[in-house]
């Protein structure tokens, strides 16, 4: 589905990834850890298209397209999709209308509104929301972990093919944390991939990786099963040397 080769990425004239690499198979999970600042997020940025990030060598193939000619609303029609590490706020723009314009642009066919209503309706149900919040700004006013569900709750309206979770963990209780996985475990298929990025071991508890990449120095230094992020958090990231070779087990 994604093929990542030897990309240099700068943000501000300051090179945040120096030859990534990073492939993910159709219906595949991949975790990629690594400590703070160390380019995870800048990653899901050039992913997404956010043209702060520049792509100063090598390649992204999405389905065999070339991702990076892409803007960033044909990414989203092609099906990326991202879940912020900090998702914004839009006040004045109402989730329930932004999700249906989004998902007429998506899908090119007018969307019932009654259909819709339903569906989100069930949507808030499942993911625990107060129904109110469809009508509220987008994350506005919302906690950290409201926020993500609401990620959650767009996700699902607009069926993407490859998720991104950028630290979905973060701000989320632990009975959240459940239902949210849980709810994304289901939605999963083998044409579905997920790339998590996370710091703990809870999610990929339920969201079992079928590969575990450790990002340091700029590319993947590191990557096997599920026991290298149980490695991790045992040992800490100190315990791989930057300069180790890279090693792919
Ligand atoms: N828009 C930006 N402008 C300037 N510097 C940036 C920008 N975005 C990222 N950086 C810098 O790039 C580096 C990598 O940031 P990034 O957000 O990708 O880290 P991260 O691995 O996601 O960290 P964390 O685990 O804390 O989320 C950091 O040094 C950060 O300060
Ligand atoms: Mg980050």
């Amino acid at each position: 589905m994604l093929k990542i080769d030897n990309l240099t990425v700068s943000v501000q004239d300051k090179v945040i990834l120096k030859d990534f690499s990073l492939e993910i198979d159709d219906g595949n999970i991949v975790a990629l850890m690594g400590p703070n600042g160390i380019g995870k997020s800048t990653i899901c940025k050039v992913l997404m298209g956010d043209s702060n990030y520049h792509v100063d060598k090598g390649s992204i193939t999405y389905n065999g397209e070339d991702l990076l000619k892409m803007d960033v609303v044909t990414r989203s029609r092609k099906g990326i999709y991202l879940v912020s590490q900090n998702p914004v706020e839009i006040p004045g723009v109402s989730n329930a209308d932004m999700l249906r314009s989004a998902l007429e642009c998506r899908t090119g066919e007018h969307v019932n509104f009654f259909e819709f209503n339903k569906e989100i309706t069930a949507l808030c149900k499942k993911l625990n929301i107060p129904p109110s919040f469809i009508h509220r700004g987008i994350n506005e006013d919302m906690s950290g972990g409201e926020k993500k569900k609401n990620e959650l709750l767009q996700l699902y309206i607009l069926k993407p093919k490859f998720i991104i979770l950028d630290e979905l963990d973060s701000g989320l209780d632990v009975d959240s944390l459940k239902d949210l996985a849980l709810s994304l475990k289901e939605y999963l298929s083998d044409d579905i991939s997920l790339l998590i990025i996370t710091h703990h071991n809870s999610i990929l508890e339920y969201l079992v990786p079928d590969k575990v990449c450790i990002l340091s120095d700029g590319k993947i230094i590191k990557s096997g099963d599920y026991r290298l992020a149980l490695e991790i958090e045992k040992n800490g990231f100190r315990s791989i040397s930057v300069s180790e070779e890279v090693i792919h087990e």
